[in-house]
């Protein structure tokens, strides 16, 4: 990461920021008050300082913005410095939505992507953030968003470029003014987005250079430098076949790039009497042409993505430990490429996946929840309290929610109840979808236990219905369909064109509040 925070953590004393004598600081106040109306109580003694420093433009700036400080609303100011230049960002919460226990966090990160955006244009700005008049629980949340957001808007995928944008990070100092601590913050913000950033680099990264082995080579590297908290086991084709898992073997044969599985386990340094058993199972499609049943051209162009959930599990695991979750969580990660050969699997033919189930397969194209079959069911050795799995699964949950929304599914109310919830604070969107047990007749097939295409009306939550058949019983177990926010063609306010990392920050805020 090539942002470098200089951290300055400002008591409320304006002695640290700027020493100003005091007749100076009181007329100065005086003034600022008249000119804007100020509440005695609510002119922020960051500000003074500033104002000071800039000849009074901030106060003429403040009054340009039209800054109302009322009692009802508690309010953080954002003011951006560079070389003569300063911008000041507002925002207000109203002190309701505090008591409900509620913060817009969106807000916050927002408040952090303006601020990179500003100081990419004035090399060496300074940002303060006043949380002067904000709590330690919500100044700790509010101080990670907004370094999340602002770390999150700088990024780039450029691996390929030959000309670089020069992007280096222009922020020179950021100040913090709160009566708090904020250092573990901010270092907690950079933790996640580090992880986000390896999901988005592995998602970006384009298939000749992404195949199951090299991404199997990238999970070594990360559980290599996680030495003392993590530990991999690698299942080859040998193992797999082995173990019987038929339904993944009949994806991997179309391709000469062998399969993998990985298992990653996060032993934890802490427990508490809430500590559970988590597995998370990412689908790791490394390519996917469909198979036999081959997509049309144009939607081919962007399938290096199909193992955007596998990177979200990795990306997660990476920063378990520096978060300090005390959760045991393990990562299930199948890995194959979905290609033709002579030997590729044909529509109709019929294998066994791990569970003994048997699965025709009617279409080659619906081939995540193949490999996301074995690898469920191989989850269950672990007998785990939870099982959540990300893919990008299917079409049709796009075309049902759109692209920035991800499918939920689950089995368990209080589970979906905490990963919305999850959502909300991390603004990676979830909505809840049915498994509609009633659906189950479309994913009968005529000659097997199963088949793996359930017909176009209902295509998301028919992929659903067949994953659980997978999932081991007794546990809660969570489906995300991230189809849609895994690839943005478009970019948004604060992630770039590509690979979003959907579901580190999603997946992070579950593993820390649950
Ligand atoms: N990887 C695709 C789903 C997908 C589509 C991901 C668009 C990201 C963007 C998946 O393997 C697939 O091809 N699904 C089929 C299923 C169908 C054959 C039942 C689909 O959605 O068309
Ligand atoms: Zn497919
Ligand atoms: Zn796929």
């Amino acid at each position: 990461m090539k942002i470098n925070v200089k951290r300055q953590i400002l008591t409320k004393s304006t002695s640290e920021l700027l020493v100003i004598p005091a007749e100076e600081f009181i007329s100065k106040k005086q003034k600022l008050k008249k000119f804007i109306g100020f509440n005695e109580n609510l002119v922020s003694d960051l500000l003074i300082p500033l104002d000071l420093r800039f000849n009074g433009a901030l106060s003429s700036s403040l009054k340009k913005f039209n800054y109302v400080p009322s009692a009802s609303k508690r309010q953080g100011v954002i003011v951006i410095e560079g070389k003569k230049y300063f911008n000041v960002r507002f925002s207000g919460l109203s002190k309701d939505a505090f008591s409900e226990g509620f913060l817009d966090l969106e807000e916050w990160r927002l408040l952090g992507v303006d601020s990179v955006k500003e100081a990419l244009k004035n090399k060496n700005s300074t940002i303060s953030i006043d949380l002067s008049r904000v709590g330690k629980k919500e100044a700790i949340s509010i101080v990670e968003a907004v370094i999340e957001g602002a770390l999150l808007a700088e990024y780039e995928f450029d691996r390929y470029k030959t000309n670089k944008k020069d992007n280096k990070f222009f922020i020179k100092e950021l100040n913090l003014l709160s009566p708090f601590s904020l250092f573990s913050s901010v270092e907690n913000a950079k933790v996640k987005v580090e992880s986000s950033i390896l999901a988005r680099d592995l998602v970006n990264t384009p298939a000749r250079d992404l195949t199951p082995k090299d991404f199997l080579k990238i999970s070594k590297k990360v559980v290599g430098e996680r030495g003392n908290f993590l530990t991999l086991e690698v299942y080859n084709e040998a193992a797999l076949k082995k173990m019987k898992a038929g339904c993944l073997l009949s994806v991997s044969i179309g391709s000469s790039e062998p399969p993998y599985m990985l298992h990653i386990k996060y032993k934890p340094k802490l427990r508490n009497k809430n500590s559970k058993k988590i597995v998370l199972v990412g689908k790791g499609v490394t390519f996917d042409s469909g198979g036999l049943s081959l997509k049309p051209a144009s939607s081919m162009t962007t399938m290096k993505c199909d193992m955007a959930g596998a990177a979200a599990v990795l990306g997660t695991m990476k920063s378990l430990a520096s978060l300090g979750v005390k959760h045991e969580v393990h990562a299930i990660i199948p890995l194959v490429e979905n290609l033709i050969n002579g030997k590729a699997t044909k529509p109709g033919d019929v294998v066994k996946a791990l569970n003994s189930k048997t699965v025709e397969i009617l279409n080659t194209d619906a081939e995540g929840r193949l490999i996301l079959a074995d690898a469920l069911s191989f989850s269950k050795k672990l007998k785990a309290d939870i099982v959540i799995d990300l893919a990008t699964l299917t079409g049709a949950c796009i075309v049902a929610l759109g692209d920035d929304i991800t499918g939920l599914y689950s089995n368990s109310d209080s589970l979906a109840d905490n990963l919305l919830e999850s959502s909300k604070k991390s603004g990676e969107k979830l909505w809840r979808m049915p498994l509609e047990p009633s659906y189950k007749k479309l994913i009968k097939s005529k000659i097997a236990d199963l088949q793996n295409i359930g017909g176009r009306s209902g295509g998301s939550i028919t992929a659903a219905l067949f994953l659980q058949e997978f999932v081991p019983e007794g546990v809660k177990w969570a489906h995300l369909d991230i189809a849609g926010p895994a690839f943005i063609e478009k970019q948004n306010e604060y992630l770039s064109y590509g690979g979003t990392g959907y579901g580190v920050r999603l997946l992070l805020d579950f593993l820390r509040s649950y």
